[in-house]
C-alpha cells in the first residue's frame, strides 16, 4: 500500500528541495501517494489565508506530512511561521522535535530532542499601551509538568536505545529559576527510572562552546523549545552545514501524523537559483520513512546521501547523484 503523504513545498527553496526528496524516496522503491498543499507565504499574499481550519482537519487524515520551508520577506514575521508551521505542530501535538546530527569522520553523532509545543513558542504575552512611550510587551514561557515530563521521558527512552546511553539536559537553570527548576526536578525524577542512562547538565551558553569545540561529547540532548531552535542551527553548522540538518516533528503517540522538514528555512537569498543543498530535505524524508516502517529504504537513502560528496553541483544534480548512489 502506498503511503499517503501531504506535501507542503512552501516558500523559497522549499519546493526545490522537496522535489529532490520525493525523487529520492521513489527511487528507493517506496510507493507514495502524495497530495500537494498550497500553503505558503505566496498563498497568503494571493488570498490572505494561511492555514484554514478545514485544511488542518484534512491533514489529520494523512500518514505523514513532508514540508520544505515556509516564510518570506514579503510577509510580516510570524504570520506564516506561527499561522502555519506552529499551528500544525501544536494542533497535531507533535511534542518532540527530533534533530539528528552526524559527521562520522569527526566522530559527531548526536540527537537533539527539542520540546515542540510549549516554552516561549506557546504565544503567551501581549502588548499594553501599544505605540505609546509607555508601551509594554511581554512574552511568557509556558512549561507544563505534563509537557516537560513527556519530552524528557522520550529523550530517556531514546538515550537508552543507543550504545552510549548518555543524556544531557540543556537549559538556563541559573537564571530561569522557575521553568528551569521544573525541568531539573522532572529530569531528576524521570532519571531514577533509567539507571542505565548516564546524565549531564549544561547551561545553554556553555553548550554553545561545546557544540563548537567538543560536539563529540554529546549523545542525546533534551532541551526547551527556543534553546533547541537556536542550538540546532548551530548543530547543523558544526556537522557539515545547515543544508544537511533534518528534523521530525513527532507525535510519539501516533494519534496525529508527524511532520518532517529540514531545520533550515526558505533561504530567500538563494531561492530560485538551484543552489540549495537538498540533503536536509532528503534526510528528513528518510526520517519519515523510519516512522512509516520503511527502515530499510531509510537506511539506504542515508548511505546514498553520505556518498554524495560534490556539493558544488546544482540542487537537481545532487538529487540525481543520490539516486545514482542508491
Ligand atoms: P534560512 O535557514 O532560510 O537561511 C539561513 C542561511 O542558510 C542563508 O544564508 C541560506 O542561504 C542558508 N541555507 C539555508 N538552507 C540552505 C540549503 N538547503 N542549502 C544551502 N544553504 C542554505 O534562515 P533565515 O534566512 O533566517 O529565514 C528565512 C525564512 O525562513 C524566514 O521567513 C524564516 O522565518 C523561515 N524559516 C522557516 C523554517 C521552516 O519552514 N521550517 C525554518 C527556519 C526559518
Ligand atoms: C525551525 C524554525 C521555526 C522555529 C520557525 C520558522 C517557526 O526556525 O523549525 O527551526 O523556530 O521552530
Ligand atoms: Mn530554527
Amino acid at each position: 500500500m502506498a503511503h499517503r503523504i501531504a506535501v507542503i513545498g512552501g516558500d523559497g527553496i522549499g519546493p526545490e528541495v522537496i522535489a529532490e526528496a520525493l525523487k529520492v524516496v521513489r527511487a528507493a522503491g517506496v510507493e507514495l501517494d502524495t497530495t500537494d498543499f498550497d500553503l505558503s507565504g505566496a498563498r497568503y499574499l494571493r488570498d490572505g489565508t494561511v492555514l484554514p481550519d478545514e485544511v488542518l482537519e484534512e491533514l489529520r487524515g494523512f500518514d505523514a506530512i513532508l514540508l520544505g520551508a515556509v516564510g518570506t520577506p514579503d510577509v510580516p514575521p510570524g504570520v506564516i511561521e506561527r499561522g502555519l508551521l506552529l499551528k500544525m505542530r501544536f494542533a497535531l501535538d507533535q511534542y518532540v522535535n527530533l534533530r539528528p546530527f552526524s559527521l562520522p569522520e569527526q566522530g559527531i553523532d548526536f540527537l537533539v530532542v527539542r520540546e515542540n509545543t510549549e516554552g516561549t513558542y506557546a504565544g503567551e504575552g501581549g502588548f499594553l499601551r501599544k505605540d505609546t512611550p509607555n508601551e509594554i510587551a511581554t512574552q511568557g514561557s509556558v512549561n507544563t509538568r505534563l509537557g516537560v515530563e513527556r519530552v524528557i521521558r522520550y529523550a530517556f527512552e531514546l538515550a537508552q536505545s543507543r550504545p552510549r546511553k548518555h543524556l544531557t539536559m540543556v537549559h538556563k537553570t541559573n537564571v530561569l529559576t522557575f521553568s528551569g527548576d521544573l525541568w531539573q526536578r522532572v529530569f531528576d525524577i524521570v532519571a531514577a527510572e533509567y539507571p542505565d542512562v548516564t546524565t549531564a547538565y549544561n547551561h545553554v551558553d556553555a553548550a554553545c562552546i561545546y557544540f563548537v569545540q567538543d560536539p563529540q561529547r554529546y549523545d542525546v540532548i533534551v532541551t526547551d523549545n527556543l534553546f533547541g531552535d537556536i542550538l540546532t542551527d548551530l548543530g547543523g553548522a558544526v556537522s557539515g552545514g545547515i543544508g544537511f540538518a533534518s528534523s521530525g516533528n513527532l507525535d510519539p503517540t501516533h494519534t496525529s501524523p508527524s511532520l518532517f522538514e529540514p531545520v533550515h528555512g526558505s533561504a530567500p537569498d538563494i531561492a530560485g537559483q538551484a543552489k540549495a543543498n537538498p540533503i536536509a530535505a532528503i534526510l528528513s524524508a528518510a526520517m519519515m520513512l523510519d516512522v512509516l516502517d520503511e527502515a530499510d529504504a531509510a537506511e539506504r537513502i542515508r548511505k546514498a546521501c553520505a556518498a554524495a560528496t560534490d556539493l558544488t553541483a546544482s540542487t537537481p544534480e545532487i538529487g540525481d547523484a543520490i539516486v545514482a548512489a542508491l
